[in-house]
């Protein structure tokens, strides 16, 4: 008989909840931001993140049981996010679903935040399996090849940075808010996408990415532009918008270009995929999402990715995971712990 499933996340500075069906879908989805409190850090301040889960979770938890109309009751299975993330802000989230488990006798499941991301176009699409999974965001950046619900191998990963901490540490550079995708992709646009400096791409022929080098390009070019200097560590543009223009511009197509690099050599080493997602925070680039698409269609294979409240951390795609995972009866015990 299919049930319905909480989901709750806390992994990062993000407070979610929601309601999954599994046979209706998403009933609710539910998100408290942290990023004001964290934005004058110009990064996720570990300490403040689980201070602020904590005032939040059962409002949030409660909200998503509202817009849901439902009761508790009605809830037979808990899918919490117990890996991988902050420590701290994992075991907010961790001991409030086991609260609630425990006095109410509800089942429990510990969900890999990473699988909710590979997983999130199933929110609203069906993508054919096997498929191409690219997941890019501001705590990893993966390859992975999807052979079905709950199974997938993963084919390169970030040695270093990811792929959106590249865009929030070069923001930070100048001066910009956190975080710095969306800023630096507006920034872009004003300019047209045009690639000013040329920044390094790094290797082709490895499924592996590195955006470490990235920062340091930037940086490099800055200083020799006389638009930053290392004792203050301010940048001192004389025109700063136009700097910051084709700096961020320079950047976007950068990533952009090693996504495609990587796709295009993924799939060549796997011909006989027919379909690929592009998934996490940094997939809410209209920019790099055209690009894509673009790939695909030259290659007669389709392209997801989610809509923009599902691309960054949300507390549905855990809940699908859960609804997957209860489906097979792999729940957990209240032994459930976190893992960083
Ligand atoms: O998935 P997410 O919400 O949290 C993590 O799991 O990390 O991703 C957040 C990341 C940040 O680094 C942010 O700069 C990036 O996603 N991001 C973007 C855009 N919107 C968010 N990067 C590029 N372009 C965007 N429009
Ligand atoms: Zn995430």
């Amino acid at each position: 008989m299919s049930q319905y499933i909480l989901g709750i996340e806390t992994s990062c500075d993000e407070t979610a909840a929601a309601v999954y069906h599994q046979e209706r879908g998403i009933q609710s989805n539910v998100l408290y931001s942290q990023m004001g409190l964290h934005r004058q850090f110009g990064g996720v301040v570990p300490e403040i993140a689980s201070r602020s889960h904590i005032e939040k979770i059962g409002m949030i938890v409660q909200k998503a049981l509202d817009d849901a109309q439902l009761e508790l009751e009605a809830i037979e299975t808990i899918a919490v996010t117990n890996k991988p993330g902050l420590p701290g802000s994992l075991l907010v989230g961790l001991c409030f679903a086991k609260g609630i488990a425990w006095a109410l006798h509800k089942n429990i499941i510990g969900i890999n935040h990473l699988e909710g991301h590979i997983f999130s176009p199933y929110l609203e699409y069906r993508p054919p399996f096997p498929h191409m999974c690219l997941s890019a965001s501001g705590g990893h950046t993966a390859l992975y090849l999807v052979h079905d619900f709950g199974q997938y191998t993963l084919l390169g990963q970030t040695l270093d940075d990811a792929a959106g901490e590249a865009f929030d540490k070069v923001a930070k550079l100048m001066n910009l808010a956190y975080p710095g995708g969306p800023l630096i992709e507006k920034l872009a646009h004003q300019v047209d996408f045009h690639d000013f400096y040329h920044y390094p791409r790094g290797q082709r022929k490895t499924l592996d990415f590195s955006f470490s080098g990235l920062k340091t390009a930037v940086l490099y070019d800055l200083i020799k532009n006389n638009a930053y200097d290392m004792k203050t560590k301010q940048f001192i543009a004389l025109e700063p918008l136009q700097t910051q223009q084709k700096v961020a511009s320079s950047l976007l197509v950068c990533i952009k270009d090693i996504f495609v690099h990587k796709l295009e050599y993924a799939l060549e080493l796997h011909p006989s995929i027919k379909a690929v997602t592009f998934v996490g925070g940094v997939a809410c680039n209209n920019y790099i999402k055209s690009c894509l698409d673009l790939l695909c269609k030259q290659r007669n294979i389709s392209f997801f990715a989610p809509s923009a409240r599902y691309c960054t951390d949300n507390a549905a795609m855990i809940a699908l995971v859960g609804s997957y995972k209860a489906q097979r009866n792999q729940y957990d015990t209240l032994a459930l712990d976190i893992f960083e």
